[in-house]
């Protein structure tokens, strides 16, 4: 192999990641060059509007509107996709791969729905794929679960995985703040998707959660194959009574293996997670991660899980991989190596969504009169749920209360079917609001 003097790079896509990776390497470059011990050239870039002011000063020759030649140029060696989405995005990475060259990517939402055919072209064609920026922002979680964690198998992995979620959370909490107000404010600050809706929805997280799940289980989780639940339905109110009853609500991904039964289970829903555990001290931007390997028992990462700088460092940090490898041939492990040294081709299925367990919160208006509390305790004990606590406030509303009960551990589906009997009451008032509580064994 031909070790190249000069490595250049074609950035596609310079809007809040971009510019923070093209800020970063250019500051960076001299150090970098001296411990890789090549030139890096940032050659050229790609953007939709070439008349955008941008917030870093890039020579407007070195921009072009055409991200396929960018992709396709022969004189680059490494491409970045920060484009986002789907469609363009797919087309810049299988070129670039099919081009035998290493594409460094942040973008999870593709991974999740064309991972397979990613990694099958980058076999093909000899190219390479890093994706470190695609799952917590700054937090170098790729690399830990898949060479730090190697000798582990993982029956336990759960999160906080968007940042945007978590900042909105926590600003509602600790400011009483108005979600719209919140949510401008992620925007501005380039924590939130284009489209938000993938972030307040959950389905940011639920890509995330497939890579994390790939690379622990070896198996591709689709999102129409997990429980997604986003947090739009959570009020000021329901914050106020979890902390009550000793916890917090954080957006979680949670990625649990049966061994036995040799499932993987995966869910993303906002969660009551006791107080005392890290994660539910974790605040703001920033996102956690608790990893439990049956080698090393739990480790738990903490960092900014989005924005400009956070995201911009897990992208260098796969351009210097990149680097090495162009220079010295070491490669990162491949994903489908990734999965546990000891569980590798296992091919664990996907788990019934209706078999996942758990405990529950559930909140109801009822409305205010003599014996609701009893056809509610009824409905429950038709399915077998048995309540652990019930607590009865003032509603809004004049003629309502709000009834907040959690339950002792039951599964999805005589949960589902008790939400949907006590609809049928004409005492509850407007659609339960149905959590998960979080007592993770770690
Ligand atoms: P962004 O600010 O919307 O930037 C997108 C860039 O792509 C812009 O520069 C845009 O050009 C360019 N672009 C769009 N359509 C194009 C086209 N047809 N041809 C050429 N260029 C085109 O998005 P971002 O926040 O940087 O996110 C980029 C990726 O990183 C996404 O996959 C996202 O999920 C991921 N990510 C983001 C964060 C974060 O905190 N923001 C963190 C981790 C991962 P113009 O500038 O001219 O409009
Ligand atoms: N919108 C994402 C978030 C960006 O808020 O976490 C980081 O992936």
């Amino acid at each position: 192999m031909t070790k190249p003097s000069t490595i250049r790079i074609g950035i596609c896509g310079l809007g809040t990641v971009g510019q923070g990776v093209w800020k970063h390497l250019e500051r960076s470059r001299a150090d970098l060059q001296s411990r890789l011990g090549v030139t890096i050239e940032l050659h050229r870039g790609a953007v939709r509007d070439l008349s955008k002011r941008r917030t870093v000063d890039i020579p407007v020759e070195k921009l072009t509107t055409d991200a396929l030649a960018v992709a396709t140029d022969p004189s680059l060696h490494i491409i970045c996709e920060l484009i986002g989405g789907t469609g363009l995005a797919r087309e810049v990475t299988l070129a670039a791969l099919k081009a035998g060259k290493v594409v460094v990517s942040a973008n999870k939402a593709l991974l999740c729905d064309h991972g397979a055919e990613i990694f099958a072209t980058a076999r093909k064609h000899g190219g390479h794929f890093l994706f470190e920026a695609s799952v917590a922002g700054g937090i170098p979680i790729i690399k830990a679960v898949r060479e730090g964690l190697v000798a582990n198998r993982f029956k336990l992995i759960y999160g906080i995985l968007n940042g945007t979620c978590n900042y909105i959370l926590t600003r509602m909490v600790q400011e009483g703040a108005s979600y719209p107000t919140i949510l401008a404010d992620a925007k501005r600050l380039g924590y939130a998707e284009a489209d938000e809706a993938l972030d307040v929805d959950g389905w940011d997280t639920a890509h995330k959660a497939s890579i994390l799940a790939f690379l622990a289980h070896g198996v591709w989780v689709k999102t129409d194959q997990m429980i997604v639940e986003g947090i739009s339905k959570i009020t000021q109110a329901d914050l106020k009574h979890a902390a009550t009853l000793g916890y917090g609500i954080k957006l979680l991904a949670v990625i649990t293996r049966d061994f036995e039964a040799n499932q993987v289970f995966v869910r993303i829903h906002p969660t009551l997670l006791p107080k005392d555990r890290v994660l539910a001290n974790v605040n703001g931007v920033f996102n956690g991660i608790a990893v439990t390997g049956d080698v090393v028992g739990t480790t738990t990462y903490i960092g900014r899980g989005a924005g400009q700088d956070a995201t911009a460092s897990a992208v260098i940090s796969d351009i210097a991989d990149a680097v090495a490898l162009l220079t010295t041939g070491k490669a990162p492990m491949l994903p489908e190596e990734a999965a546990s040294i000891h569980d590798r081709g296992r091919n664990p299925s996907i788990a019934p969504l209706d078999k996942i367990r758990s405990r529950y919160y559930l909140r109801m208006t009822v409305k205010d009169e003599p014996g609701v509390l009893a056809q509610v305790a009824t409905v429950m004990a038709n399915h077998a749920i048995s309540i652990a606590s019930v607590i009865q406030t003032s509603s809004e509303r004049s003629d309502a209360a709000s009834l907040i009960l959690t339950t002792h551990e039951s599964d999805e589906r005589a949960m589902g079917q008790t939400l949907a009997d006590l609809q049928k009451l004409s005492s509850i008032l407007e659609a339960p609001l149905l959590l998960r509580i979080g007592d993770f064994e770690e």
